[in-house]
């Protein structure tokens, strides 16, 4: 089959080094692509978010068997809906379930009527009723504009000063855009042995009758080491969670996965693809933090390789809803990711700088942001490589990730230098 990819960064390149396993797979495509992907895939310079120019280039290639949408930007704008409709098989939810993620405000509400653990919250389109409800609730105090924000839509407020700022910006400067023109006021809620509460990614493979899921890993979505500074898209993952057990698990089926699959359903939005589940295990129970409607990043570079079973078997099971049929069996031991990022990342960066690459042993580069020019190796955004190793524990993993980086430079290049060892005492 021919397969092709859509979307540029680390997730996208560490769902090719997947399916590259697959015995039945002819030829890969990406569109756009980075350096990495170039490696394994041809690169289809089309933007992905210009949708007649994406069906232009799938009639012109009718080729191409089998279409996977990463992104969260297309899934929320219906590509699979627009591509299915031509005749493509796809992998990843219609427009209708993408919401899950689309809208926290959908997500919320889906939770409350449904009784799915969450943060107690209430939405606002109007800023003087979200102003006095903020006032009531008092800090600390979560603010999330309903739309998607690049990840960055999210404000977790210590005083009543930085939410009201916070709210303004949102509501009334429109500093989100349109994402922020309704906003949920949620709870903060801590966690049961860390602060910030500890925190855990799930995805989950459901063609909407049956949900399977992954092997667990946990992000670091701050800046600087110590879970400090600002935001970005995650610095660094790494598999299994430390504080995972099958007990935990058990719960999270029961009261969170199959209940959210059960009630997309119900309210006639079948969800078919990679169902991310971000959960927080806080002092009343395991909660949910976000949903997304796609595989997470850099949760997939970390996840994927211990794949044992054919991912391109998986997806097309998800998409012909027989994901009952198949075993999907997963390596033991761990997984990490070190997120390489341009300095200044995640404010304002330079990009063009020449990567040098020397002896990295047995660890994956997973490409980001990187572009060739000249026959050279470039930075081209934010977070430019992700350095992969497997290994028998996350330390054994660690150390291989830390000893390649040793050999990898830029100019500026920066990076966390604790990735994995965070919930270390369970
Ligand atoms: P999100 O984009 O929804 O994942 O939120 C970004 C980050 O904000 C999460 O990974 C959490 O660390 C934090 N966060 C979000 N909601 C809450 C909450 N209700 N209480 C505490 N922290 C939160
Ligand atoms: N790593 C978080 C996300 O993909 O949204």
């Amino acid at each position: 089959m021919n397969v092709m990819v859509i979307g540029n960064g680390g997730r996208e390149h560490a769902i090719l080094l997947a399916l590259k396993k697959s015995k039945r797979i002819e030829k890969l495509y990406c569109m756009k692509g980075n350096a990495g992907t170039a490696e394994i895939a041809e690169n289809v310079d089309v933007d992905y978010m210009n949708f007649d120019a994406v069906k232009k280039y799938m009639s012109e290639h009718p080729e191409i068997d089998y279409v996977v949408v990463a992104p969260d930007d297309p899934l929320a704008m219906g590509l699979v809906d627009e591509l299915e409709t031509m005749g493509k098989r796809c992998f990843g939810p219609d427009k209708n379930a993408a919401i899950i993620e689309a809208s926290k405000a959908f997500a919320k509400e889906l939770m409350q009527k449904y009784n799915i653990p969450t943060a107690k919250s209430q939405t606002f389109d109007d800023y003087d009723k979200a102003l006095e409800y903020l006032r009531t609730q008092g800090a600390p105090i979560v603010l999330k504009a309903d739309g998607l924000a690049l990840g960055k839509g999210v404000l977790v407020c210590d005083n009543l000063k930085q939410a009201e700022e916070g709210l303004k910006d949102m509501m009334l400067a429109h500093s989100f855009g349109a994402a922020g023109n309704k906003v949920v006021i949620e709870e903060c809620m801590r966690g049961l042995k860390y602060t910030p509460g500890e925190e855990v990614s799930v995805l989950a493979f459901t063609d909407g009758t049956t949900v399977v899921p992954m092997i667990t890993s946990c992000d670091h979505k701050r800046a600087q080491n110590g879970d400090k500074g600002l935001n970005t898209g995650g610095m660094g993952t790494f598999s299994p969670c430390p504080f995972w057990t099958e007990e935990l698990e058990k719960e999270v089926m029961d009261t969170i996965i199959v209940p959210t699959v059960r009630a997309m359903n119900a309210e006639g939005r079948k969800f078919k693809g990679c169902l991310y589940f971000g959960l927080m295990r806080t002092d009343k129970g395991i909660k949910v933090v976000e949903y997304n409607s796609r595989f997470g990043d850099p949760e997939t570079q970390v996840v994927l390789p211990m794949l044992k079973t054919d991912l391109l078997d998986i997806f097309e099971a998800v998409t012909d809803e027989r994901l009952s049929d198949i075993k999907i069996e997963w390596e033991d031991g761990a997984c990490v990711c070190v997120v390489l990022a341009s300095g200044g990342y995640p404010l304002s960066y330079v990009k063009g700088k020449e990567i040098t690459i020397g002896d990295v042993g047995d660890t994956v580069l997973v490409h980001a942001g990187t572009v060739l020019k000249d026959g050279k190796l470039v930075t081209n955004g934010g977070r430019v490589l992700g350095v992969v190793a497997k290994g028998k524990t996350v330390d054994d993993a660690r150390k291989k990730v830390y000893a390649a980086i040793d050999n990898i430079s830029w100019e500026g290049m920066s990076y966390r230098t604790d990735i994995g060892i965070k919930y270390r005492e369970g």
